[in-house]
């Protein structure tokens, strides 16, 4: 049986996404590892669930998001979908599944896609990983963009540092999201670039622009939801509104049912059988 009520629900779709871009209705995104967590997410009304490989550091305690394996991810990709009634549901391929060539990519989306449910998934670069997207795309695998700040070449960055603040880095992502564009891409992440710069290419670029730490001119904003509901209070970016402090209420909650376990008032006479 269903634990889900009997009525008819919108699905979001791609073409939902682009047509929000055409009438200027900005779209919500936030990430999603499990199936608790993304239920009150989809039933809250929101567009996109990305199953980030941020898991690597949220879920998994690792220091980066390289660790994460394409196995882990299909686990909480399955995870999510089972929950969703309503949201597209994106999914991230991990480093490591798709820059090295193309079959890999196309394989790493076809298992993503076949074995979790997901609706589209997103890859990290640009023109490096030209093969990769069209090759993913003509299985018919939408597939969503990531530029400026992509955590999986963080070795090669250095820092978390905003991207793109110099000429030629800003004409290099401007490239590449018009490029991601031209070869099918239905939507592109920007991470923490320059506000004046996501303006620039989310009014050139046609596909739905979605901003984390890149302004208000993106077409839509995402977040990572134990930040933004401040389950995990060590992070601290300046870009990051937080929406709840959860690590301070279930803080007090274990307090409180620790106290009452030592102190026999849990559980009383109601609790009992
Ligand atoms: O993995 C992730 O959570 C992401 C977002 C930061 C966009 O890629």
């Amino acid at each position: 049986m269903s634990s889900f009520p009997d009525i008819e629900i919108k699905k979001i779709t791609t073409h939902q996404l682009q047509e929000m871009k055409n009438r200027g209705e900005k779209i919500s995104m936030l990430t999603a590892y499990d199936f608790s967590l993304a239920k009150i997410l989809d039933s809250s009304g929101i567009d996109v669930l990305l199953v980030g490989d941020s898991a690597s550091n949220v879920i998994h305690g690792h220091e980066t998001t390289l660790p994460i394996t394409l196995d882990q991810m299909i686990s909480h990709a399955s995870s999510v979908v089972r929950a969703v009634r309503r949201a597209l549901v994106v999914v991230d391929i991990p480093f490591g599944s798709y820059q090295g060539n193309s079959s890999e990519a196309l394989r790493s989306a076809i298992r993503i896609m076949k074995e979790s449910g997901a609706h589209a998934v997103k890859v990290e670069g640009g023109a490096e990983i030209k093969e990769s997207i069209t090759r993913i795309l003509s299985a018919g695998v939408p597939v969503m963009g990531h530029l400026g700040l992509t955590p999986q070449s963080i070795y090669k960055f250095g820092t978390y540092n905003v991207r793109a603040k110099d000429e030629a880095e800003a004409n290099k992502l401007i490239e590449d999201a018009h490029l991601l564009e031209q070869l099918g891409c239905f939507g592109l992440v920007l991470e923490k670039i320059p506000a004046s710069l996501t303006k620039k290419v989310a009014s050139n670029l046609k596909i739905p622009v979605i901003g984390i730490g890149a302004g208000p001119d993106a077409d839509g904003q995402v977040l990572v939801s134990h930040d933004m509901l401040g389950i995990n209070n060590e992070f601290q970016p300046r870009f990051l509104r937080k929406y709840a402090n959860l690590n301070d209420v279930i803080s007090n909650a274990v307090r409180n049912y620790i106290k009452d376990v030592k102190m026999e008032d849990f559980p009383n006479n109601n609790e009992c059988y």
